[in-house]
């Protein structure tokens, strides 16, 4: 890996906050992701399972992570399974974890190779009562690929049948909302990192440039700074492919007088950073562009300031929603007698800005949460809005990403990121 890794105390403290949310003789198991294959003998870049990662830093493949506070063998309280390595196996497979090493990155003493798994883990099994297993709770995921998890699920449920089973997702996701300042510190770096890409571009774009050249710009700067790469596929849509939300072609030329939403992060630790620019190939706004780009940085304002401990995600939304209302209204989108007899439950400032204002960032830029839970300090969150219309071949999003705090305003993680219009065309000049 290209980075630094996370001092272990980070993971001690996570796995000292997890042991206290199981149940008494409890077992918990957690499985490294697989490396996904391509074609013949070709396979994606690894990427670990962050719930594994969470409680042990381990970011290598076939690692197991077993969890059993009440264990009668002190040392199997904490156990890490690992691919096995040797002087030979690392001639013929490349470096892999020593358990020294996987030690001093996790802080769990005890380490075995994998081949050692079935028979520790019936000894585990037979003291307890519960056994906690992993699912991909996310609401989005796509379920269609069967992990290593799923597998181990099927395979215990199989074996002991008259075992408590539990879901380790609650859990993960209740912990994983609150980010320490270990973690709070690797994604300021990955922000840093996307703040290089961001001024490195805004040097560079100039009519006539490809938006995939854009992209390349960013990959290059993140891949510079120890970057893994983009923490997600980037958008970079010049004119009309801005109103595709999920536009990731990135084939076209940006043509003078157009505007570019580039939606791009790096990541960095495994850490995630989100960013929404909307810049002017040209360098200069026209005034209906400054216009438009000025109401969405005012709902952006407004609506950061409201990231307060205590508010619901639900009511955030919404007064967001009345904030955009009004500068719809103001920009002549949206007719104010219309509004006023609106369907409160399919408000009209949907048809311009049409997706949510924020979500949760962390290991993974739609990170796990709890969606009714209130805000709190220690949360990072996106902030997000946009307005896209069609018919002037326009959409502009602006998008940082803020930590929460008691203090009353969110610390924003992007604050060196040039975001006024002016700064930005000064920047492109
Ligand atoms: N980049 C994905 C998002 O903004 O949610
Ligand atoms: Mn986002
Ligand atoms: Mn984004």
């Amino acid at each position: 890996m290209k980075y630094t890794p996370i001092n272990k105390s980070l993971y001690i403290l996570n796995r000292a906050n997890f042991v206290k949310e199981l149940k008494p003789k409890s077992v918990a198991v957690f499985n490294s992701n697989d490396i996904m294959p391509t074609n013949a003998d070709g396979s994606m870049p690894f990427r670990q399972n962050n719930d594994l990662l969470y409680l042990s830093g381990i970011d290598q493949e076939e690692s197991i992570l077993v969890i059993c506070p009440n264990a009668s063998n002190p040392k199997h309280r904490e156990i890490l399974f690992l691919k096995e390595t040797s002087e030979l196996i690392a001639i013929w497979e490349g470096v892999k974890l020593t358990k020294e090493q996987a030690f001093e990155q996790s802080g769990i003493e005890t380490v075995y190779w994998t081949s050692e798994f079935d028979q520790i883990f019936h000894s585990l099994v037979y003291e307890s009562e519960h056994i906690y297993l992993n699912q991909n709770e996310h609401l989005r995921a796509s379920k269609i690929v069967e992990t290593r998890d799923d597998r181990f699920r099927k395979s215990c449920q199989k074996k002991y049948t008259l075992h408590e089973y539990e879901r380790l997702a609650p859990i993960m996701r209740k912990l994983r909302a609150i980010k320490s300042p270990l973690e709070i510190e690797m994604m300021q770096h990955a922000c840093n990192i996307t703040e290089k890409g961001v001024r490195r571009i805004l040097k560079f774009v100039k009519p006539g440039v490809m938006e995939y050249e854009i992209e390349a710009e960013f990959t290059h700067e993140f891949l510079m700074n120890r970057s893994r790469g983009h923490a997600y596929e980037p958008i970079i849509a010049s004119g009309f492919n801005a109103c595709v939300l999920h536009y990731v072609e990135n084939n076209k030329e940006c043509k003078a007088g157009d505007v570019i939403l580039m939606d791009v992060g790096a990541e960095y630790g495994n850490y995630a950073s989100d960013l929404s620019r909307s810049i002017p190939v040209s360098g200069k706004f026209t005034p209906r562009q400054k216009e438009v780009y000025n109401a969405v940085l005012r709902v952006f304002r407004a609506a950061s300031a409201m990231l307060v401990p205590g508010t619901d995600h639900e009511t955030y939304h919404a007064k967001v929603g009345d904030v955009m209302e009004k500068e719809l209204i103001g920009l002549g989108l949206l007719n104010k007698d219309e509004v006023a007899k609106q369907d409160p439950k399919n408000p009209l400032y949907k048809k311009y800005f049409m997706h949510g204002t924020s979500h949760h960032i962390g290991l993974d830029v739609h990170d796990v949460e709890i969606r009714n839970r209130p805000f709190e300090a220690g949360m990072v969150l996106t902030v997000e809005p946009g307005i896209y219309i069609r018919e002037e071949n326009l959409g502009i999003r602006i998008e940082n990403d803020f930590l929460i705090t008691n203090d009353g305003a969110p610390i924003d993680l992007m604050k060196n990121i040039p975001i006024e219009a002016d700064e930005i065309e000064a920047l492109m000049a």
